[in-house]
């Protein structure tokens, strides 16, 4: 395909209806942000105050016949948030972020999620190579327990070996929002169900959320998010800072009510019935309090020494461009070592490492030259005002630090070439319309789990170029990618890796390259911002 053509379907992607602008004049423009900040109507506190919260790790109810089982139950708390501010929540256990799950390479898990919640969930494992059926498909609905009987009976629901049997159709017409849709495949269960994932993958981490066809992102902000690592010997000997040296970092903003409650523009609060949010918001719901780990603006203390922060943007629509930087004004450097789907062939550093909603890094940020007591902020480039901040590191004390970052950090990155591919597919992603409202559409149509939009064969090398109008994280289930180009040119310094999801800036093309294995079945691929998500931005791929 030429440039030429490639511009003239920029041209025609709805740029224009979706934002007024041509493509250059939106590429040359890039807003820092798609979406709209809500703002919170409670005192924020002080940045920098609120220690960093480490999610507990969930231990396993059983380890035997080599697999770890845990269970999780979903529920409505009251978290605390903000200092001295009880917010009520949906969790998984009770805590938000949710419990962490520790997987080790090649030993199955089987996650047992019981639904005390007021509406149906899914959940889905973010990165997971999982097998199709626990894959958290849209539909596949886990009912909670009073929910209105879905029309054709369903005693043998929580029956796994009828699960098949049930018709997923019927289980849709009940007041679940689905907007007419109907799903002939959906697999439905009443207040349980078991999520058992192989855990045949590259060491990495992932995360588990809610996908509940069309209130994915409510749901996520509510609550439903939590951390989920794989890991491996090889991975273990390497020699990275490990132990407390090692920090999850999960960043999300949200906004507050004057009673502590979580604000959201959701047409239909109670979420059961209407999706989406008010027409201000449709480009996507931003915060005005950046939470890591669930606390605001938090501080953490560290040794002088090097340490690995393991990064997650679990926001729905915010993006951000993180650097460190010192008390007298230093920045230091982020050497990435991971991105999505794992350790990359080599480190990368950067100055600056932007992220978009459910992108991961895996960095080291060495603090040995910082004086005691100083910080070390983690800033926000694209941020205004509170935005700016995200937490800061308090370096406490001098301490020996025996870890190191191999110049070879990784030898089983997959050597994918456009030749290899069997085809190269084209999706646009643009805003559109949808059942006559706003809607976000791929290829000019909205999702509809009952159509396939896409079918590869197992086994296929395949090369997909993506097209923007504003700002779109798209992600595959099932599979890494690996990013050839963007705009016709070479990959940005943060496209290193293997990826799960890409980040598109306004007006933006990329190519990306994957292989299609793992399993047969059906999988989905999305836009991340999870406001886009909800209003129609996913389609079905087919491994046939
Ligand atoms: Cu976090 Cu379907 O994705
Ligand atoms: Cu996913
Ligand atoms: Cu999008």
């Amino acid at each position: 395909m030429t440039r030429r053509r490639l511009l003239g379907i920029g041209g025609t992607l709805g740029l224009t209806a979706a934002t007024g602008l041509s493509a250059a004049a939106a590429l040359s423009r890039r807003p820092a942000a798609t979406g709209a900040e809500l703002r919170s109507a409670i005192p924020l506190p002080p940045a920098f105050r609120t220690p960093l919260p480490l999610p507990p790790v969930l231990k396993p109810v059983s380890t035997s016949g080599g697999v770890d089982r845990y269970k999780v139950t979903q529920r409505e708390v009251k978290v605390e948030i903000l200092p001295g501010v009880r917010t009520p929540m949906w969790t998984y256990e009770g805590t938000f972020p949710g419990p962490t799950i520790e997987a080790r390479r090649g030993r199955p898990i089987t996650v047992t999620h019981r639904n005390e919640l007021p509406v149906p969930t899914v959940v889905h494992l973010h990165g997971g190579r999982n097998t199709p059926t626990p894959d958290g498909y849209p539909t596949d609905l886990v009912l909670p327990e009073a929910w209105p009987e879905p029309a054709g009976g369903t005693s043998a629901m929580h029956q796994m070996a009828d699960m098949s049997l049930m018709d997923g159709m019927s289980a849709m017409s009940g007041p679940s929002g689905m907007a007419g849709m109907r799903d002939p495949r959906a697999v439905v269960t009443r207040l349980t169900r078991d999520y058992t994932f192989p855990t045949d993958q590259r060491p990495t981490m992932l995360w588990y959320h809610d996908h509940r066809m069309d209130f994915t992102a409510p749901a996520i902000w509510r609550g439903l998010a939590g951390l989920h690592f794989v890991r491996d010997d090889a991975e273990d000997a390497l020699g990275l800072p490990a132990g407390a040296r090692e920090v999850p970092l999960m960043i999300a903003d949200r906004a507050f009510d004057s009673d502590g409650n979580l604000k959201y523009p959701a047409l239909d609060p109670s979420l059961r019935d209407r999706p989406g949010v008010r027409e201000s918001y449709l480009a996507g719901v931003l915060g005005d309090v950046i939470l890591v780990n669930g606390a605001p603006w938090p501080v953490h203390e560290v040794d002088a020494a090097r340490y690995r922060l393991r990064i997650l943007n679990a926001s729905n629509a915010r993006h951000y461009e993180l650097e460190a930087v010192t008390d007298d004004g230093r920045r230091l450097d982020l050497v990435q070592i991971g991105a999505d789907q794992g350790l990359l062939a080599a480190p990368v550093t950067h100055r600056s490492l932007p992220i978009a909603p459910a992108e991961r890094y895996d960095l080291i940020v060495d603090f040995t030259d910082v004086p005691g007591g100083d910080r070390v902020r983690i800033r926000n480039r694209l941020g205004a005002g509170r935005t700016r901040d995200v937490m800061a590191f308090r370096i406490a004390r001098k301490a020996a630090d025996d870890s190191r970052i191999p110049p070879v950090l990784a030898r089983d990155l997959p050597s994918w070439h456009q030749s290899d591919a069997v085809r190269v597919r084209e999706f646009a992603f643009r805003a559109g319309r949808m059942h006559g409202h706003h809607g976000w559409l791929i290829g000019g149509r909205p999702f509809d789990p009952a159509r396939t939009d896409v079918t590869v064969n197992l086994g296929d090398v395949g090369v997909w170029r993506l097209i923007a109008d504003v700002h779109h994280p798209v992600h595959l289930h099932l599979v890494g990618f690996q990013v050839l180009s963007r705009g016709g040119r070479q990959p940005l310094a943060h496209d290193a890796g293997l990826k799960d999801t890409i980040s598109l800036r306004p007006g933006e093309s990329a190519e990306i390259i994957t292989r299609f294995d793992g399993y047969r079945g059906r999988y989905l691929f999305h836009c991340h911002n999870a406001e886009h998500e909800d209003m129609g931005m996913m389609a079905n791929l087919e491994i046939g």
